[in-house]
C-alpha cells in the first residue's frame, strides 16, 4: 500500500462521492417509469429488497476490494489474485468498461448541458418540439458545449480526490437535493397530479413477470455503480477506519431515496399534462424521455405559470440533472485515471491529460455516429437492427457486461482472497459488523445464489439483446 495515496477527508465525503456517482439519469428518469409501467408499488417493493439483499453485499464486495489492496480495478485484481494471469484480464474488463461508459456518458452530458444552456436561455419552446432533439444533435454547437463539460470535469478531477470529487460533490449533492425536493413540492400543486402519484405507487402485482424482475435488478444494480469499478476505485480512496458497510449502506440508500423522490416529480408532471396517458406508450428509453418527451411537458406548464415559469422549472430540471451526471461522469473518469497513475507512475496532472485527449476521440467518435459518418451511424448490425457506434458501446459496456464485472468482483473475493481476510476488512471501522445478521447474510448470499443470479442475467442479455432468444420472461 502507498503511504502517499490520496483519500476522501472524511466520511461524508466519501458517502456524497459515491452517492453522487449512483444518482444519475437512470435514477431521475428510467426508474420513474420502469416503475410506473411495471406495476408501480409493487416494483418499488422488488427494487428495495434486490438493494438490500443482492446489491448491497456486491457494493461491499467492491467497495472492500479497494480499500484492501488500495488499487484501482486491474491492479486490485492483480494483486488479490497475485498475479494470476486470468483474473488479471478481468481486473481490464473492469477497467476498459468504466473508461467506455465515460465516453458515451459525456455524449449525454453534453447534451444535457445544451438543453440547460437552452433553457436558460429562452428556448423552452424550441426544445418541446419532437424534431429539435434529431437535429440538435447534429449542429455544430454540441462542439462548444462538449469543450464546456470537459473543462469542469477535468477541473474537478484535476484538483485531487479530496479537493476535487469530495468537493465538488459536497456542494452538487446538497444542490441536488433541494432541488429535488423543491421541483417535487412543485409539481404535486398541479391538477391532476394526485392521479400522477396513485399511478406511482399503488401496487399492481399482477404486472409482475420474470421479465420486470429481471428489469428490476439489472435497473438496481446498474444504479449503484455496480460492476464499473467506481466502488473499488472510491473505496481505495476510503479511510482505512472508517465503518464501510454502514458507508454502502448509507449510499444504497441515498441512490434508492433520489429514485424514489424522481418518481414523485415525473409522474405527477406525465399525468397533469395528460391525466389519460397511457404510460406503455412511454418510451423505455431514458434518453428519449428526457431530451424529446420532459421538455413538452414543461413547456405545457405556460398554461399555469408563463413562459417564464416554465422555463424556471425546466432549468431547473436539465441543472438538477447534469449535477447528477457530472458526478457519475467524474466517478467513471476517475476510474481508468486512478488505474493509469498507479499502474504507470505518472502525475494526477499527466494522467488526466492523456485520458481526456483519448476521451474525447472517442466522444467525437460518437457525436459522429448519429448521421454525420455513415461508417459511424451504422456501425454494426446485430439482434435485428442496425446499430451506431454509440449504440454498440452502450450495449455492450452498459447494458451487457456490468453483471459479469460484479460476478467477477465476487468470485474474486470467494476464491482467491477469502472470506475470512473479506469480513475483516469489512470489520475495521465497524466493531457491531462482526457477528451481524449483515455479516451472516453477505457471507451465505455472496457464496450461494447472488454468483448464480448475476450469472443468469448476464447470459440472458447476452441471449437477448445480440441474438434475440430470452430464457427469463
Ligand atoms: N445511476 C446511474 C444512472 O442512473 C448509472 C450510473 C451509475 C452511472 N454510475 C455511473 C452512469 C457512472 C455513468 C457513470 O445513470
Amino acid at each position: 500500500m502507498s503511504a502517499n495515496r490520496e483519500q476522501f477527508g472524511s466520511r461524508l465525503g466519501f458517502i456524497l462521492a459515491a452517492a453522487g456517482s449512483a444518482v444519475g439519469i437512470g435514477n431521475l428518469v428510467g426508474f420513474p417509469v420502469a416503475a410506473a409501467k411495471n406495476g408501480g408499488g409493487a416494483f418499488l417493493l422488488i427494487y428495495a429488497l434486490f438493494v438490500v439483499f443482492i446489491c448491497l453485499p456486491v457494493m461491499l464486495a467492491e467497495i472492500s476490494i479497494g480499500r484492501h489492496t488500495q488499487h484501482a480495478p486491474m491492479s486490485a485484481f492483480r494483486s488479490l489474485s497475485s498475479g494470476h494471469k486470468g483474473w488479471t484480464a478481468g481486473g481490464f474488463l473492469a477497467l476498459l468498461t468504466p473508461y467506455m461508459i465515460a465516453v458515451f456518458y459525456t455524449v449525454i452530458t453534453i447534451w444535457l448541458f445544451g438543453y440547460l444552456f437552452e433553457t436558460l436561455s429562452g428556448n423552452l419552446d424550441k426544445l418541446a418540439d419532437p424534431a429539435y432533439f434529431g437535429a440538435f444533435i447534429n449542429t455544430n454547437d454540441i462542439f462548444w458545449y462538449l469543450i464546456a463539460v470537459n473543462a469542469i470535469v477535468y477541473f474537478i478531477l484535476f484538483s485531487g480526490v479530496k479537493d476535487g470529487i469530495e468537493k465538488g460533490a459536497k456542494i452538487m449533492m446538497p444542490a441536488l437535493f433541494v432541488m429535488l425536493i423543491l421541483l417535487v413540492g412543485f409539481v404535486l400543486t398541479l391538477d391532476n397530479a394526485f392521479a400522477g402519484v396513485r399511478y406511482y405507487i399503488v401496487p399492481d402485482f399482477s404486472k409482475i413477470n420474470a421479465s420486470v424482475i429481471n428489469t428490476a435488478l439489472s435497473q438496481a444494480f446498474f444504479s449503484l455503480s455496480l460492476g464499473m469499478g467506481i466502488m473499488i476505485t472510491y473505496g481505495s480512496y476510503m479511510q482505512r477506519d472508517d465503518d464501510l458497510p454502514g458507508s454502502a449502506k448509507f449510499v444504497a440508500f441515498t441512490d434508492t431515496a433520489v429514485a424514489f423522490c424522481a418518481g414523485l416529480l415525473i409522474m405527477p408532471a406525465i399525468f397533469s399534462f395528460n391525466p389519460d396517458i397511457d404510460t406503455a406508450e412511454l418510451s423505455d428509453s431514458s434518453v428519449g424521455l428526457i431530451f424529446t418527451f420532459l421538455p413538452k411537458i414543461f413547456l405545457a406548464l405556460q398554461a399555469n405559470i408563463g413562459y417564464g415559469g416554465a422555463s424556471a422549472v425546466a432549468s431547473i430540471f436539465f441543472l438538477l440533472v447534469f449535477f447528477a451526471a457530472i458526478t457519475s461522469l467524474v466517478s467513471i473518469t476517475e476510474v481508468p485515471n486512478s488505474a493509469i497513475m498507479g499502474s504507470m507512475k505518472y502525475s494526477r496532472k499527466k494522467s488526466l491529460s492523456m485520458l481526456a485527449v483519448s476521451v474525447l476521440v472517442f466522444s467525437i467518435l460518437c457525436i459522429y455516429s448519429f448521421g454525420r459518418a455513415d461508417w459511424l451511424t451504422s456501425f454494426m448490425s446485430y439482434g435485428g437492427a442496425n446499430k451506431s457506434f454509440f449504440d454498440v458501446i452502450i450495449d455492450v459496456f452498459y447494458d451487457t457486461v456490468l453483471p459479469l464485472n460484479g460476478l467477477l468482483s465476487c468470485l474474486l473475493v470467494l476464491f482467491h482472497w477469502k472470506r475470512a481476510n473479506f469480513h475483516r476488512e469489512l470489520e475495521r471501522g465497524a466493531p457491531n459488523y462482526r457477528h451481524s445478521f449483515l455479516e451472516r447474510y453477505v457471507d451465505v448470499s455472496l457464496t450461494t445464489f447472488i454468483p448464480v443470479i448475476l450469472l443468469v442475467i448476464f447470459l440472458n442479455t447476452v441471449a437477448y439483446k445480440y441474438f434475440g432468444v430470452s430464457f427469463i420472461g
